[in-house]
């Protein structure tokens, strides 16, 4: 009759469960009442939930309850009397008759709509957050997350992966967000720093011989939270010695295939790859969202003689925006502001109609200009087309970024399309001392083919690292690592780090290479945003049990609070008045 996993010494059965196979059974369930109803003085229905859903629950007699509290009810499943089977939900055609009913809690009335139509506010939802998590959606969510956390940890033992736990209570590493810093007690004035990845912790795994290890590893950035990034969030982590880039593709594209499947039933495809370069060139970003077209088309030949000065530049970039000709003017001039912030010097538009561009601009044109405009992409009488005209790198990103604006579905809509992109540079520009900036983290290996040109065109030199995206969302990322100290000394030198400097932030790792590190490469993917994704949510902190706010703050503890001047005094620190 009942599951092993489902009957307790309290309870028989799941809510949900009950189906007309089981009429006739007398059995106990245990829930929360989602709805009361009484007919007259002798008849009263309610609708106990669990997670797996509700059951209806017919008691003969006045019952004293209320909604949230906490029953058990031991009935008898019934067949519903014909016209009051309900087809929205599982137990719908049954309920519990002849109940006995024992309160074992009783309920304050909630402050926010457990199971209603109505969303609550989120700083309500937050604030009670153990009650929103009562609700279907959210049971669902965390349940999701659960499933993909099984199917990675089972691909990676599969795979010969060793799981180890690495401290949270560390040194800096070199991810390039601000830390969150721990005061010590035994060394007043001196502070741990919480991970922001495991990333030397596993290199040094990899020299102390593990060979493949992974750890699903709570990570904390002290950085500005967004739809898709908390303080706190949960990376797959990976590391594997004797191997190349390829390997880890392969490692990593199994976990995320079965953790796919695991989510939504379905495993994807094999998953395509772009370079960096062409996720730029055509998607005018390296986290192309693969579900639409709108693909950037390059005029730069088109456009080489152009009398129009708007248009006169190293490259022309235009895109398509299908059925995009009814934008309204304050639109475009929205858009054209948008372009501008990113560095453009403006953007171009094109109304195609049926007689022909509409554009401040046409009078310019030449007649083949006009034409190769006007044949964007296939473009059609009620099309708009967009032009940037720059540098490439800006005309690419301009337009990518409104290509996402105007272009991009829900994230719960349409399939969803991985790509790895590979072929990073090494270096993302220079900084404010016209040194380069490491693009991933100062252990990246170059491209072999690229090492040569390392001192003389470093801003030129591919790295060995790459990227896996996700229907427009940065799923994750990795890189082969440097191993041999004569490479590291050079990515050192030309990143303007001195000896000392290197040797005082990451000499522990540095010291454990001169000890025999084999080669490595390794990689993470946000385990918090693949499950946003497969559960069709905006923002991950819908998969997150306990998540802050946007401005930082856990509105259900309270958190972060004042400490007592004692427990300050401890850690040898004196708080200085906030300014005004
Ligand atoms: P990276 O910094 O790219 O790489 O992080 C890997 C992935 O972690 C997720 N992520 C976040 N998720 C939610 N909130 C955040 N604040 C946040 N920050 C990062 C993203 C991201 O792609 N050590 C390297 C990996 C390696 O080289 O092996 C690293 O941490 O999904």
């Amino acid at each position: 009759m009942s599951t092993p996993s489902e009957s307790t010494a309290m309870r028989d059965r799941f809510c949900g469960t009950l189906r007309t196979s089981d009429v006739g059974t007398r059995l106990a369930v245990c829930g929360w009442v989602a709805k009361r109803r009484e007919h007259g003085e002798h008849l009263a229905f309610v609708d106990l939930r669990d997670h797996t859903g509700l059951i209806q629950c017919v008691i003969d007699g006045a019952v004293d309850v209320h909604s949230e509290f906490v029953l058990r009810v031991t009935g008898t499943v019934t067949v519903r009397p014909e016209g009051t089977l309900n087809p929205h939900l599982g137990t719908g055609e049954v309920e519990l008759a002849d109940c006995v009913v024992e309160v074992l809690a009783t309920a304050e009335t909630p402050p926010l709509s457990i199971g209603g139509r109505v969303e609550s506010d989120e700083q309500v939802r937050l604030k009670w957050r153990f009650l929103d998590l009562r609700q279907d959606r959210m049971q669902k969510n965390l349940r999701l997350r659960a499933r993909i956390n099984s199917a990675i940890r089972a691909a990676f033992d599969r795979q010969g992966f060793c799981e180890v736990e690495t401290p949270l209570l560390w040194a800096p590493t070199p991810e390039g967000a601000r830390e969150f810093v721990i005061p010590s007690r035994h060394f007043p004035g001196s502070f741990y720093v919480l991970p922001q990845s495991p990333q030397l912790a596993k290199q040094l795994l990899m020299v102390a011989g593990f060979d493949r290890y992974y750890q699903i590893a709570r990570c904390m950035r002290d950085e500005d939270l967004r739809a898709d990034r908390q303080y706190e969030f949960t990376q797959l982590d990976v590391e594997a010695s004797f191997v190349t880039q390829e390997d880890v593709f392969g490692f990593v594209t199994e976990a995320v295939l079965d953790a796919a499947e695991a989510a939504t039933g379905e495993r994807p495809g094999p998953i395509e790859r772009l370079t960096w370069f062409e996720c730029l060139d055509r998607f005018g970003t390296d986290k192309p969202d693969l579900r639409f077209g709108m693909e950037l088309v390059d005029l730069t030949e088109q456009f080489a003689a152009t009398e129009a000065r708007a248009l006169r530049a190293p490259t022309v970039k235009a895109m398509r925006v299908p059925g995009g000709a009814d934008l309204a003017r304050a639109r475009l001039d929205a858009m054209t502001e948008r372009a501008k912030q990113l560095g453009a010097g403006g953007l171009a538009w094109f109304r195609v109609t049926e007689s022909g561009l509409d554009s401040p601009l046409l009078k310019f044109l030449s007649d083949e200009e006009a034409v190769a405009v006007a044949r964007v992409d296939d473009a059609v009488p009620g099309d708009l087309v967009l032009a940037v005209a720059d540098v490439h790198a800006v005309a690419c990103r301009a337009l990518g970024a409104l290509r996402v604006a105007l272009g991009s579905p829900p994230v719960a809509q349409g399939p969803h399309r991985y790509c790895w992109v590979t072929e990073f540079p090494l270096f993302e520009g220079l900084g404010a001392d016209g040194a380069p900036l490491s693009a991933h983290h100062p252990f990246t290996m170059p491209h072999p083919d690229d090492l040569d040109r390392l001192e003389s065109d470093p801003l030129s030199v591919r790295s060995q690292s790459y990227d896996l995206v996700l229907n427009g969302w940065e799923l994750g990322s990795g890189s082969v690592r440097i191993h041999r100290g004569d490479i590291q000394r050079r990515v050192f030198s030309v990143l303007r780090m001195t000896d000392e400097e290197a040797e005082q932030r990451f000499g522990f790792l540095l010291g454990a290479f001169r000890y025999g590190a084999p080669p490595h490469a390794g990689f993470a993917f946000g385990i918090d945003r693949l499950a946003a994704i497969f559960a069709g949510e905006e923002n991950i902190r819908e998969v997150i049990a306990f998540p802050k706010t946007q401005s930082g703050a856990d509105l259900m503890t309270g958190a972060p609070t004042p400490i007592a001047a004692s427990q300050l005094a401890e850690v040898g620190i004196e708080v200085r008045p906030s300014p005004t």
